[in-house]
């Protein structure tokens, strides 16, 4: 297995709980989760490798493919598999889940051993595969916070986060060498915060670039932030299976439906972390919002840094606007993200506008030398007005969107100097500062491709 980085601190605490097991009169059961992708399996492997001699009666491990394309692996096929590996014959297994569940405690009692219950969905999936008696040591990993089994099965639960940004260099320079890291260190920190230190889209990140040795990373970083798409750089060709979308649509897929909607439109917010107050107002004619809050956050979807706010992982907020944009009528889009950014702002008084502009999608483009960041629906669909006065026509790519310019700053008003006139400032501005505004000047059309 390649080597682990940035876990020495959750070592340390699995350490610590295997130690206290042998004062312990219960049997030791320990929860890893975190996000998509962030390495449960890959510690919980690891580290049951490196203390396979504190387990002297040996390991039974099972992936309960709780997220997966696949259905999950019932209590009772687990189980067979269990009392099969402790030498029970296949023929003697009784037919029901508690008979089995019974049998394989009776066959631990006594035991040292280390079990491990992979990739679970849900505490009722693990609890017929705990043992009873003191003297084991259970690791479950699992998207799911799994909070039923902290509160009713004594699980202590090590919550996953993603990697340091040098613990993320480590991971990239062990794939891609060293040598090009050193060679391009800004080139490589930025490349690592594009995947939010996030580790398997670290390694596909990764993989990608060892397959081309001799390209810079700095063309790497153009292409990957260049591409509208940003998902596209972390699809994994010939295992579609890896991709990241893949991987993190397993668990929008299991969503139940008004929570699901609820995850794609959060999408629309223009930063990562979103006040509670925001969220309210935006959804303010629907029922149980904290409710689906609380499964998303369940879910590791979303996280909630301070009681009153909720956060998106980079990752995932492009997947959330993703789905939000294939999913949704783009009228609704434009109306969501407006309410959405409304309740960011307050009510819009007197004097402002109140016309966001829908920030669907983020695109660097270079005018003159300048890099900017201009919002865009590919589509072109949001980006309406009349062309300004003075501006002038650039083409920053060829996917059809057409995009006219003027000036030199950062996008983006869809109006001229004379103002924004009845429609409002698509920024939500107040009407002085888009007047003043003269550099400040964007023109978009529909694109002609659609
Ligand atoms: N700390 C790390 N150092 C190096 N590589 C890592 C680290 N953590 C995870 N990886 C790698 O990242 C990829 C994803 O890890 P892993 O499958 O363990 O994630 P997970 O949290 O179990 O995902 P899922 O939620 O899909 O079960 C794997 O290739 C794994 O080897
Ligand atoms: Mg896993």
């Amino acid at each position: 297995m390649a080597e682990l980085f940035g876990r020495e601190g959750v070592r340390g605490k699995l350490d610590r709980h295997l130690a206290d097991r042998l004062s312990g009169s219960a049997p030791t059961l320990l929860a890893v989760t975190g996000m998509p992708g962030v390495g449960k399996t890959a510690l919980a492997l690891d580290w049951s490798k490196d203390r396979a001699s504190s387990f002297p009666d040996g390991q039974l491990y099972v992936d309960l493919r709780g997220f997966e394309n696949d259905a999950p692996v019932t209590p009772t096929s687990a189980l067979h598999a269990f009392l099969t590996a402790l030498g029970q014959p296949a023929g003697t297994l009784p037919k029901e889940v508690h008979e089995l569940s019974a049998m394989y405690r009776t066959a631990l009692a006594g035991r040292r051993m280390l079990i491990l219950l992979d990739n679970a969905q849900s505490a009722d999936q693990v609890r017929p595969l705990l043992p009873n008696s003191p003297g084991s040591v259970t690791i479950v990993t699992s998207r799911s916070r799994l909070t039923g089994l902290a509160i009713r099965d004594g699980a202590v639960r090590i919550e996953l986060g993603c990697l340091s940004e040098p613990a993320s260099i480590r991971l990239l320079a062990e794939i891609i060498g060293t040598d090009r890291v050193y060679a391009e260190p800004e080139a490589a920190a930025a490349l690592v915060s594009l995947c939010g230190n996030l580790p398997l889209a670290l390694h596909i990140t990764g993989e990608l670039l060892a397959r081309h040795p001799v390209h810079p990373l700095s063309e790497w970083l153009d292409v990957m932030t260049g591409n509208p798409d940003q998902l596209d750089s972390l699809d994994t060709p010939g295992d579609p299976t890896t991709s990241l979308r893949a991987v993190f649509s397993w668990s929008y897929l299991a969503l139940p439906a008004a929570t699901s909607r609820m995850f794609r439109l959060l999408g629309l917010s223009d930063e990562p972390e979103i006040d509670a107050s925001q969220i309210f107002r935006a959804f303010a004619e629907e029922k149980e919002v904290g409710a689906r809050l609380a499964v998303l956050v369940d879910s590791h979807l979303l996280t909630s840094p301070a009681p009153d706010r909720y956060r998106l992982h980079k990752l995932v907020h492009l997947y959330a606007r993703e789905r939000a944009e294939a999913e949704e009528d783009p009228e609704y889009l434009v109306d969501f993200a407006r309410r959405l950014r409304r309740g960011q702002r307050g009510e819009p008084s007197a004097g402002t506008c109140g016309h966001p502009l829908p920030l669907l999608r983020s695109q660097r483009i270079e005018y003159e030398g300048e890099a900017g960041t201009l919002a865009l629906d590919k589509r072109g669909l949001m980006l309406h007005g009349a062309r300004p006065e003075g501006a002038s026509d650039h083409r920053p790519n060829s996917s059809g969107t057409c995009v006219t310019i003027g000036g030199t700053a950062q996008l983006a008003h869809l109006h001229g100097p004379e103002g924004h006139g009845a429609e409002g400032c698509p920024l939500g501005l107040p009407d002085s500062e888009c007047r003043d505004s003269e550099l400040r000047v964007a023109w978009a059309v529909p694109s002609s491709t659609g």
